[in-house]
């Protein structure tokens, strides 16, 4: 049985996504995030297509993009639509005042990152529960790495000053992302945290593909909640 507490942020996600999915306009290409809240925003958009909402869409995951097809939405590429209106996706955590995200522990990072950098807008929807002070302070940071020689990336990571480890699956095996590559949990540090300098350290990391901060992209942040939602931007 699910618990009241689970209830609450069930019903908090839906109602950020319905809202969220609200903002697509017939003949919009749009990008679909993925993770639980970005699964309800996608069977939203189905719903609405459904009722003859005409969309294209490109997916962030193989999971969404099955999850699409599935609810009959028009599934495009980047080589037939360079360019999107509108990405709606989730986050792990959003630091407030900035919306500054951490993104990436649905282990879709990378290709959350490439369709959001082609999207005019990004809408992100979430629960209360994601909204922080500094950023780092429930979820360690993402890092997309190439699985060759992953373990000197961890090491230079540590050099870097950030915890770091990797993600592995139950049965103790890197998890590995759509892309093939592994991901690498970093800690970001509470006290003096700089997003834009430990983003452009990340970035400097040879073996790193890409981080899970999302800064400075975010358009518009929904928190659902018990009675409403409520919009940041
Ligand atoms: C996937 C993500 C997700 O958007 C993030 O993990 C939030 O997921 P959920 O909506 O399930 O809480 O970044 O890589």
């Amino acid at each position: 049985m699910s618990s009241p507490e689970s209830n609450s942020t069930d019903a908090a996600k839906r109602r950020a996504a319905v809202w969220a999915a609200s903002q697509i306009e017939d003949g919009m290409a749009v990008g679909l995030g993925t993770g639980s809240t970005s699964a309800l925003v996608i069977e939203e958009v189905g719903r609405r297509v459904a009722e003859g909402l005409r969309i294209k869409a490109i997916a962030t995951s193989e999971a969404s993009q099955k999850l699409a097809l599935e609810l009959k939405i028009p599934m495009s590429d980047f080589a037939h639509l360079p360019e999107l209106d509108l990405t709606i996706d989730g986050a792990d955590e959003v630091q407030e005042g900035t919306l500054y995200l951490i993104k990436g522990h649905g282990g879709a990072l990378l290709r959350e990152k490439i369709v959001a950098m082609a999207s005019k807008k990004l809408i992100i929807a979430v629960d209360p529960r994601k909204l922080v002070k500094t950023l780092g302070a429930v979820f360690a940071l993402p890092v997309e790495v190439v699985p060759f020689g992953y373990e000197t990336t961890i090491k230079r990571l540590q050099d870097l000053g950030f915890e770091s480890e990797l993600r592995v699956t139950d049965d103790g095996k890197p998890y590995v992302t759509d892309g093939k590559h592994y991901i690498v949990h970093c800690k970001l540090p509470q006290v003096g945290f700089d997003a834009y300098e430990a983003a452009a350290k990340l970035k400097g990391t040879v073996g790193v593909v890409e981080h899970g901060l999302f800064l400075g992209m975010a358009s518009k942040v929904v928190i659902g909640g018990l009675e409403g939602i409520e919009v940041l931007e």
